[in-house]
């Protein structure tokens, strides 16, 4: 799968975002070179369609600079399990799939006008082509999934594709809402992001013919992992670069978004600060200049580096949850993703 696109950096947890040193992925890179080959082709092969509108819409999306985790996730999973066979591949590409569908989907849903270092799909194809392309995509996927012939498999991701689009509806009727709690925050980010994580991650196992154990390890791992990357997204939303990240820093803020950092913030700012959280977030009321003071706030007010904390907490715990399965080269290659989640800048 060549050479990662983005930097890769592990922040140390005493100083958060501020201090960074490379973490190494390319222990898992070489490992799960040939499978993430193997993906690729199934994903450009799968993505063709006689409606051309469909593969130069994805084409667009699919060619940008997509980390491909989730695959990662599900081919490592596979492979620590002790898959011997390549069946793994065709799940690994219908994961990918599901996300990228939820990417096209998500854009429009919150208006964001760059996706992988990229102009957003909707902006050059309109909204309404944008949409059914993520339909496509996700149909794709499905059929990918029966091909394998696993109905486990195929009831964990469609699970995983229900449950994204509960968390997704859930955020959207709680948006520019002042008083979102934290459990709440949770409950909406194990949804739209951990749960493809921990399915991912679960349905690699399953067709590899792991143990029922084995299978809640991996679920588990996959859980905690989404967590603390979508901890780690909410935060670079605040402290993040367009270059790096391959999407604007802002968005969350702009649609007034609850996230953790902006949570932490509004709680830790009291009275000084609620007549700006009610204009920006309330009423959504915003100058170009008030996303510098919010950025301003959630460092100063340390929401920044609790965000990352708790990132970092998850990351452990993911790490912890590999118990189940004996000390190995895929072991330590999906212990290096989970510091990675936590380092990334991208
Ligand atoms: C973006 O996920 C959506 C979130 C859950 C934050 P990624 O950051 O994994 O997106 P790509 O696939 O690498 O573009
Ligand atoms: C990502 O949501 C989750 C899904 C796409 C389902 P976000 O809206 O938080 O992610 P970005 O910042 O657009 O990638
Ligand atoms: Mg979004
Ligand atoms: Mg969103």
């Amino acid at each position: 799968m060549g050479r990662p696109k983005w930097s890769i950096f592990v922040v140390d947890a005493a100083a958060a975002d501020t201090r960074a040193k490379p973490v190494n992925l390319d222990h898992l890179l070489k490992l799960a070179g040939p499978d993430m080959a193997g993906v690729d082709s199934l994903i450009r092969d799968r993505m063709q369609s006689p409606v051309s509108v469909i593969p130069a819409l994805a084409e667009h999306l699919i060619g940008g600079s997509a980390k491909r985790l989730r695959p990662l996730l599900t081919v490592a999973a596979a492979r620590l399990a002790g898959a011997k066979d390549d069946g793994c591949r065709k799940l690994a590409a219908a994961v990918e799939f599901i996300h990228t569908a939820t990417l096209l989907h998500d854009d429009v849903v919150d208006s964001s006008e760059l996706r992988r270092g990229k102009v957003a799909a909707h902006l050059i194809w309109g909204a309404p082509s944008s949409v059914l392309v993520g339909d496509f995509l996700f149909a794709r996927a499905f059929e990918l999934m029966v091909e394998t012939g696993s109905m486990s498999a195929l009831e964990i991701l469609a699970r995983a594709s229900r449950v994204i689009a509960e968390g997704e509806v859930l955020q959207l009727t709680r948006a520019h809402d002042l008083d979102l709690d934290e459990a709440v925050y949770l409950q909406i980010i194990k949804a739209k992001t951990a749960e493809l994580f921990a399915a991912a991650a679960e349905a690699g196992g399953v067709c590899a013919g792991a143990t029922s154990d084995q299978c809640r390890g991996l679920r588990q791992y996959g859980q905690d992992l989404g967590l603390a990357f979508q901890l780690v997204d909410d935060s670079l939303d605040y402290s993040g670069a367009s270059e790096t990240l391959g999407k604007n820093p802002g968005d969350d803020f702009r649609e007034g978004k609850a996230t953790l950092p902006l949570i932490l913030a509004i709680i830790r700012t009291g009275e000084a600060e609620r007549a700006f959280w009610l204009r920006t977030i309330d009423a959504l009321e915003q100058t170009d200049a008030d996303f510098e003071r919010a950025r301003q706030l959630v460092r100063e007010t340390g929401a920044l580096d609790s965000t990352l904390k708790a990132a970092a907490g998850y990351a452990a715990s993911a790490k912890a949850a590999l118990a189940v399965f004996p000390t190995g080269a895929w072991r330590t290659a999906l212990e290096d993703l989970a510091d990675f989640a936590v380092a990334r800048l991208a």
